[in-house]
């Protein structure tokens, strides 16, 4: 194994508030090896942002316990100063965000604000700047880029906005591009463009992704790994093709039964029942368990861990494997 781009080691984020302790991210770690593309999967409210916002140390340390290592080419970025820490973001990170106007500033024309992007962290020329925002805009297939970039975010649709907004991120040629929700504020088509974009990006400039999602069908074709979320806590991690084939816990169950498949009809939807718990009153045992249609004694005790299914393949749950294996056959995988 090559050394990990980013190494992220027993992350623990806990917000203490008026009503307790929020336990956003709870003993988190994996990996990310250069150019690899990571799916960060779980409904809303799961830990997500928080785990990356960690990363990229953007969490305010004056009102959250922050626990754990998170290495980046080796460095520990959670003991680095903040000027370094803001050399790493934006030149060796590259972040997007649902709403490209966290990215965008409203009163600055969009070439120009990639432009200061680039001469924030490069020693080149203006002109050389412009030219290289005109270029990025280009590249992530914006039309007339030149009078693209002489434009207002808000003369931008929000498809394009969105492109801009990737531009700006990848302008750097970062080695790590954090993708948090890129894509649900947007319709189905824009969607699957700006998902292409990325992967293509991706393979031109060997940028390793994180791309963060609460929909399990949209990470499907874009990501080598996938790790699932609950509750501040990763519940199952895998390939793609585990986590969509063989997936060892019930929440990854429901996740994809909860998805429409290309083949499946919309009445055998089915949401998860409940709602996710309070990540101040994490229930007892498993975190799932007052969700779980396969709940048994155990799981209201004892919290499972992340355990080896096979290969890189882990999954947290207390029913046996083989137990797992009949029902995913049975019950998950039959509507395929
Ligand atoms: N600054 C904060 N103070 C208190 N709680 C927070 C703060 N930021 C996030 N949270 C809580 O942390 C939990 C995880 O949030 P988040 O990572 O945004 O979830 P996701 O991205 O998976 O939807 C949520 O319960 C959220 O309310
Ligand atoms: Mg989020």
């Amino acid at each position: 194994m090559p050394e990990p781009l980013l190494e992220v080691k027993d992350l623990r984020v806990h917000f203490p508030t008026e009503d307790g302790i929020v336990k956003a991210v709870d003993g988190v770690s994996f990996a990310i090896q250069p150019g690899e593309t990571l799916g960060v999967v779980g409904e809303s409210g799961s830990g997500k942002s928080v785990s990356f916002l960690t990363v990229m140390g953007l969490i305010n340390r004056k009102s959250a316990i922050v626990e754990g290592e998170v290495l980046f080419q080796g460095q520990d970025l959670l003991n680095v100063p903040k000027e370094e820490l803001q050399a790493i973001r934006g030149n060796k990170i590259g972040m997007i965000f649902q709403d490209p106007m966290t990215s965008l500033h409203p009163f600055y024309k969009v070439g120009d604000q990639i432009a200061e992007t680039i001469l924030a962290h490069e020693d080149i020329s203006k002109k050389e700047a412009g030219a290289r925002a005109v270029d990025m805009l280009k590249r992530v297939g914006i039309p007339r880029p030149d009078e693209r970039a002489r434009q207002y975010p808000h003369e931008f649709s929000g498809g394009m906005r969105q492109r801009a907004m990737i531009a700006m991120a990848l302008s750097l040629n970062p080695d790590l591009l954090i993708a948090d929700e890129p894509t649900t504020a947007l319709d189905v088509t824009v969607q699957a463009q700006i998902l292409d974009l990325i992967d293509r990006l991706q393979s031109e400039f060997n940028t390793a992704v994180a791309l963060i999602t609460h929909d399990l069908g949209v990470v499907a074709e874009h990501c080598d790994y996938i790790q699932v979320m609950y509750a501040g806590r990763l519940v199952e991690v895998g390939t793609a093709d585990d986590i969509y084939y063989r997936p060892m816990m019930p929440y990854t169950w429901g996740l994809l039964k909860s998805i429409p498949l290309l083949t499946a009809q919309e009445d055998r939807l089915h949401p998860i029942r409940g709602l996710p718990p309070s990540l101040i009153h994490v229930p007892e045992g498993c975190p799932f368990n007052p969700r779980c249609p396969y709940v048994f004694d155990r799981c209201h005790v004892e919290v499972p861990q992340l355990l080896p299914v096979d290969g890189f393949h882990a999954a947290a749950c207390h029913l046996s494997l083989d137990d797992r294996k009949r029902i995913v056959q049975e019950e998950v995988l039959q509507r395929t």
